[in-house]
């Protein structure tokens, strides 16, 4: 264990040497409580070994890269799911959903690489699942070129609005259909799958286009009645169960409610539909009407927010449901299943964040699970084509690509202890995972908590889930013998080079800036000294300033957004003036633009987009039209900047002038990461910190590619 004297000579730096230590206890045993969560449960022909059940979702991946979306689906099954899921999978060409990038199932060779991820899925026990989606309204066929069809000859329905119409399926295109979905019913049998999810909820999949009035307008017998809108999935429920059912269990997602109104598929009607067809699938899986709705942000849904729309279904059918709701508690799981609403805990997000968390509550680890937090960054790997990643897990999707393991660290290296300067997400994953190696770890943190931005940020308005990031962390540490906290340690590079810390680990934040700079301005902007100017560091530190308050946000994701939540609550006049056609742009990748939207307008925000600002006077903004450049004033008694941020790389920069010193010091290695480096979004922060303690004292690989990747192929005919 590090002496803290040794290497802290001068107690002036370290004014509260807090050293939180709990010794680890034995194995403990699963809670009686928790019993029920563990019981097998049939699924038509098959059986689940649990009740924790991953829905479907996507991860960014998808046929691009299969070999990473199957290792992420093996570590869940590693860490005790009873059901698993792929995401979204296209069963036949003429539907497709390019950009996005999902699986495809649309001929035998597309089999060998979706059975590789049913056969990971499977190998702790799980039942695996795949989810068929055709997505009619929804699919502009951007790839395949093929004519979109669907219920009735209406526009395509994305995200970005594609000048695409569909036409609708005349009756001998349904009987294609049918055997489309046959045929891949069959395909995903050769896979290895043991059940099949039939896609029609979040208004992306053909059975909600078929149930719903909105997307069905048809008038011969797959229109009209609810009798005949549910024609289309009666048929093809019995199809498909011909065909495998004697061996797979269906299962139907359908839309809890579309939220559109009487001319939508409704909740009342979600109910009357269920109790006329009530044993039509295996089980039902019941989701909210929309993504965003569904997959709702902490920042404006509690957990079990699907609760009401669900409850009382279970009495109009015998047949189990599973349904979603952020459930991260065991105690919520346990009680969604005795109250009788729920057969399965469905989870996305929280199977993301903590990969383990069945394995956890079984193992009597409750404190361990890694809760998510909400934010969504997950789906923003889908949103933008990437890969996804999350802020509480830095492994997901690098299970494969890097071989990282969100419960198993690489073994320690050469040397033996580091110095982590700063405790804000970057800092406190890095000793996290660093003490998990082996390593002495000593966290020198200049402030009197842990957390650093996470901790400042879970304070603003619907925030608070944010904070996990920092609880998480802390309370593992606080079981490590190997890890020191010390606050109130600014530190600079005289102290560090005098500590002789074998490794320096530097995770020392961003600070806002001040000046402008940011997207619209690369070099300061013009600004009277007599404008009161904040930045969200002062807002954080407790500063709102009060009357007419212009925000200028030309960072684009949720800060702007949330600091006018704050100063409106605060009683003052707010404008938010962006250069954005949106606000808080970057959140229409976390599905949460249209909530921020709706907020702030209900708030009493002004809302500006489009325009920039190109200067600042004592008691006003100019601000530009970013088409035409025109010119408009805006009054304002203070403004906040929510511009770019600088990293706080000043020790590092000074520790690198003296790299000549470091030998006589004892140090190995001094390295930037985390904002300090290159500020982003907390998930970069947990990644950089992630990274730096799974590749201290490996190997230098010289210009080699640090991850792997594939370009996949069909199978030979
Ligand atoms: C990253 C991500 C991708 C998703 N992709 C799908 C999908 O392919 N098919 C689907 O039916 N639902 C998808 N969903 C919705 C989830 O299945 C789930 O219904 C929703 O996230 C609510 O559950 P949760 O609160 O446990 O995350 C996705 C959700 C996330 C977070
Ligand atoms: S990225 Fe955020 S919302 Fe998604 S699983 Fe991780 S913590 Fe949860």
């Amino acid at each position: 264990m590090l002496q803290q004297g040794k290497l802290y000579p001068n107690p002036a730096i370290c004014k509260l040497p807090t050293r939180i230590t709990i010794a680890r206890g034995g194995q403990k045993l699963r809670d009686a409580r928790y019993d029920i969560l563990f019981e097998p449960m049939a699924i038509g022909p098959v059986t689940a070994k649990n009740r924790f059940y991953q829905v479907p979702h996507c991860n960014g991946g998808g046929y691009r890269d299969p070999s990473a979306a199957a290792a992420m689906r093996g570590t869940k099954a590693e860490g005790g799911w009873g059901v698993i899921f792929t995401e979204q999978c296209e069963m036949h060409h003429t539907s497709e959903i390019t950009p996005f990038i999902e699986l495809r199932l649309w001929e035998d060779q597309d089999i060998p690489q979706i059975a590789k991820m049913a056969e990971r899925m499977k190998t702790h026990g799980a039942l695996a699942g795949i989810q068929l989606a055709y997505s009619g309204i929804n699919g502009p066929n951007l790839y395949t070129k093929e004519v979109p069809l669907a219920p009735s000859a209406l526009p395509i329905r994305t995200f970005t609005n594609d000048p695409v119409q569909a036409r609708a399926l005349c009756k001998s295109e349904i009987k294609d259909l049918r055997r489309w979905f046959v045929n891949a019913a069959k395909r995903s049998k050769t896979a290895g799958f043991d059940l099949i999810c039939l896609y029609g909820a979040h208004g992306f999949g053909i059975f909600q286009h078929f149930l719903s009035r909105a997307t069905n307008q048809r008038s011969d017998e797959y229109g009209g009645s609810l009798e005949n809108r549910a024609r289309f999935v009666n048929e093809v429920i019995a199809d498909i169960r011909d065909a495998v059912g004697d061996t797979m269990g269906i299962t139907l997602r359908v839309s809890l409610d579309e939220t559109i109104g009487d001319l939508g598929f409704s909740n009342a009607e979600v109910r009357d539909f269920i109790e006329m067809n009530k044993d039509l699938p295996d089980l039902w899986d019941l989701a909210q009407g929309t993504w965003e709705d569904c997959s709702g942000p902490s920042r404006f849904k509690e957990e079990a927010a699907q609760h009401e729309l669900v409850k009382g279904i279970h009495e109009l059918t015998s047949k189990p449901i599973v349904g979603v709701g952020r459930f991260t508690s065991p105690d919520v799981m346990v009680k969604q299943i005795k109250s009788g609403v729920l057969d399965f805990i469905g989870c996305a997000r929280p199977s993301i964040a903590d990969p383990f968390l069945p394995k956890k509550v079984e193992e009597g680890r409750i404190d361990d699970i890694r809760e998510c937090i909400g934010c969504n960054i997950c789906i923003t790997g889908d949103m933008t084509m990437s890969i996804s990643r999350c802020t509480q897990n830095p492994t997901f999707m690098e299970e494969w690509r890097k071989g990282w393991h969100p419960e198993i660290m690489n073994k320690k290296g050469d040397s033996s202890n580091v110095l982590v300067v700063g405790s804000g997400p970057a800092g406190l994953e890095a000793a996290w995972a660093l003490c998990r190696r082996g390593y002495d770890v000593a966290v020198a943190e200049a402030g009197t908590d842990l957390g650093g931005r996470v901790a400042r940020e879970s304070k603003l308005p619907g925030l608070s889930a944010w904070g996990r990031v920092k609880d998480y962390r802390e309370y593992q540490l606080s079981q490590r013998a190997n890890v020191e906290t010390y606050f109130d340690s600014r530190l600079s590079a005289d102290d560090i080079l005098e500590f002789g810390f074998e490794n320096v680990a530097l995770a020392t934040g961003a600070t806002w800036r001040r000046d402008g700079v940011s997207r619209q301005h690369v070099v300061p902007m013009a600004i009277d000294p007599g404008m009161k100017i904040y930045t969200p560091d002062d807002l954080m530190d407790g500063t709102v300033p009060s009357g007419n308050v212009v925000i200028y946000d030309d960072d684009h994701y949720y800060m702007g957004g949330v600091l006018a939540e704050l100063l409106a609550q605060n009683g003052a006049r707010v404008t938010l003036i962006t250069p954005s056609a949106f606000v808080s742009d970057w959140t229409n990748n976390t599905l949460e633009q249209a909530s921020i939207h709706a907020r702030l307008v209900e708030m009493g925000v002004e809302i500006v987009l489009n325009r920039g600002v190109t200067g600042i006077s004592a008691d006003h903004v100019v601000s530009n039209c970013v088409y035409t450049d025109m010119t408009e004033k805006y009054a304002a008694d203070a403004v906040v900047l929510v511009a770019s941020r600088i990293g706080n790389d000043e020790v590092y920069h000074n520790l690198k002038t003296r790299e000549s010193d470091w030998s006589d010091a004892g140090i190995k290695s001094v390295k930037l990461f985390g904002d300090a480096e290159a500020p982003g979004p907390i998930a970069w922060s947990t990644y950089a910190g992630h990274r730096y303690a799974r590749e201290l004292d490996g190997e230098d690989i010289g210009d080699a590619l640090p991850f792997r990747r594939e370009i996949t192929e069909l199978a030979k005919e």
